[in-house]
């Protein structure tokens, strides 16, 4: 240990995924983040001498010991919000996706026409996702290129690591809000343009002695908004441009039954709601697809086939009466998952949220098959529900994977970023009371299933502090 270049040094209870099975919690444990941001080592079950010599063994550093109630954690990946849809989010949740879209959607969309408008309102939603422990989103803004170059530069100045994408609809949509197919296909050059200069990709160019380099903040996103708002040689278009420039792609996949029908009768050709992307080349291992409710067997494994995954929202699913999502079942199949909040399909603008709303939706899916014996046994004769591991696993190292940043974020491995939460389950006026029967596992438990953002302490991004209840320096 080198200790002259750690910034500081972590002790106390680290809880993290290192697969899906596997949440470790490491009681004694010691962190320490470069100044880079960088994770410099972790070791578990540190000795009685170290403990006791913290600031003398790590002097040239800043030691930060955790209390009993306390403990860090992975900070959390959304992996589908839209952040214009942030001002409506708690309203508008009594109708079906399309009339929903119509009604709510579009008109609030549209507003963001104003440069003016659209800085305050991604102001307010950037701040608020960081507070609620978002380290990591992908968003999708709306069809304006001003409006979304300053959603950019707002997570930029506030520190949040995001994928952003200028919503391409260059049909079906009102008259108010739809491109032209030439403007959408410029904006969306020019969008990337912007975001790729103004912060030039140092991962090729660092000399770090460390091995892991430094990632950029903000990445551009191809964003079709879904095959109905999208032409065929938009499609086209947008493929073309995400290959070109090696970028993500995000969208909507098979979110309710009467989108399904939509898609099916403006894309005769294609087999399926699935198949439509894959047609047009949009399904690749960067491509995020939220929802995947209503998938034949066939469509997952064209999923799992193209290295596509699916962002889940349950939250989203049932305010807009969507479906159930069966999780378990795509991840049988080898499909990359992580949780979205779907802001404002979905309401709370909160991981933690998704989180209870995906052992929610998994019980729900389970009474189902166990009133429908003939599905249970098609599908999954011992279904077993998500457990605590696996859905905490979804909220930080599977959002990683599916945004393809497994080797820069999602857990503590040595040579990550440090992305993480400080969790304190015993903060006065706070949402959680503990009791002496209490142990690390039902704290953690506890925090997952009451917890909101007073119990966060610090939100840290890069080893840069970003939101935190804590007004205090230590952290
Ligand atoms: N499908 C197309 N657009 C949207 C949207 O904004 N939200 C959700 N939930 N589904 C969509
Ligand atoms: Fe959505």
């Amino acid at each position: 240990m080198n200790n002259e270049t750690l910034a500081t040094v972590y002790h106390g209870i680290i809880i993290h995924s290192l697969d899906i099975g596997n949440l470790e919690f490491i009681r004694n444990g010691l962190l320490a983040v470069h100044p880079d941001g960088h994770i410099a080592f972790l070791e578990r079950d540190v000795g009685q001498l170290v403990k006791e010599h913290l600031f003398i063994i790590f002097s040239y550093s800043q030691v930060v010991t955790l209390s009993k109630h306390q403990f860090l954690i992975p900070g959390f990946i959304d992996t589908h919000a839209h952040a214009p849809q942030y001002v409506y989010a708690g309203t508008g949740l009594d109708l079906p996706l399309l009339n929903w879209l119509s009604t709510y959607t579009f008109p609030r969309e549209s507003a963001f026409s104003s440069p003016t408008y659209a800085l305050d309102v991604y102001k307010r939603v950037i701040s608020r996702f960081l507070r609620n422990g978002t380290t990591t989103c992908a968003w999708f803004a709306t069809i304006h290129l001003e409006a979304t170059k300053l959603l950019v530069d707002v997570i930029r100045a506030n520190g949040q690591r995001a994928f952003v994408g200028k919503v391409n609809m260059d049909t079906c949509g009102p008259d108010y809000y739809v491109e032209k197919i030439d403007d959408s296909v410029k904006s969306t050059r020019d969008f990337i343009q912007y975001v790729l200069d103004s912060e030039p990709d140092t991962s090729k160019s660092s000399n770090s002695s460390n091995t892991a380099k430094p990632t950029r903040l903000v990445t551009p996103i191809i964003t079709p908004r879904f095959a109905v708002s999208c032409t065929a040689p938009l499609l086209d278009s947008l493929s073309t441009l995400a290959s070109e420039h090696d970028l993500p792609i995000q969208s909507h996949l098979s979110e309710n039954p009467s989108e399904c029908e939509l898609v099916q009768s403006l894309f005769p050709h294609c087999r399926d709601y699935t198949s439509v992307y894959d047609h047009y080349k949009l399904l690749t291992p960067r491509t995020i697809m939220a929802h995947g409710i209503h998938l034949s067997s066939e469509e997952i494994a064209i999923l799992r086939d193209r290295g596509t995954g699916i962002s889940h929202c349950p939250n989203s699913n049932f305010a807009l009466q969507s479906g159930v999502c069966d999780v378990r079942r795509l991840l049988n199949a080898g499909v990359k998952v992580g949780l979205g909040t779907d802001v404002a399909g979905g309401y709370a603008p909160s991981i933690l949220d998704a989180v209870r709303q995906a052992m929610t939706a998994s019980k729900a899916c389970k009474i189902q098959y166990l009133a429908r014996a003939e599905e249970r046994v098609e599908r999954d004769p011992d279904y077993n529900v998500l457990t605590i591991p696996e859905v905490f696993y979804l909220a930080t190292m599977g959002g990683a994977k599916l945004l393809n940043l497994e080797d820069v974020v999602g857990n503590f491995v040595p040579g990550k970023e440090f992305d993480a939460l400080l969790v304190d389950v015993g903060v006065a006026d706070g949402p959680i009371d503990v009791f002496d029967h209490d142990t690390t596992e039902s704290l953690f438990e506890k925090f997952l299933y009451l917890g909101d953002e007073r119990s966060l302490r610090a939100v840290w991004v890069k080893g840069r502090r970003v939101a935190g209840s804590s007004n205090s320096d230590e952290f």
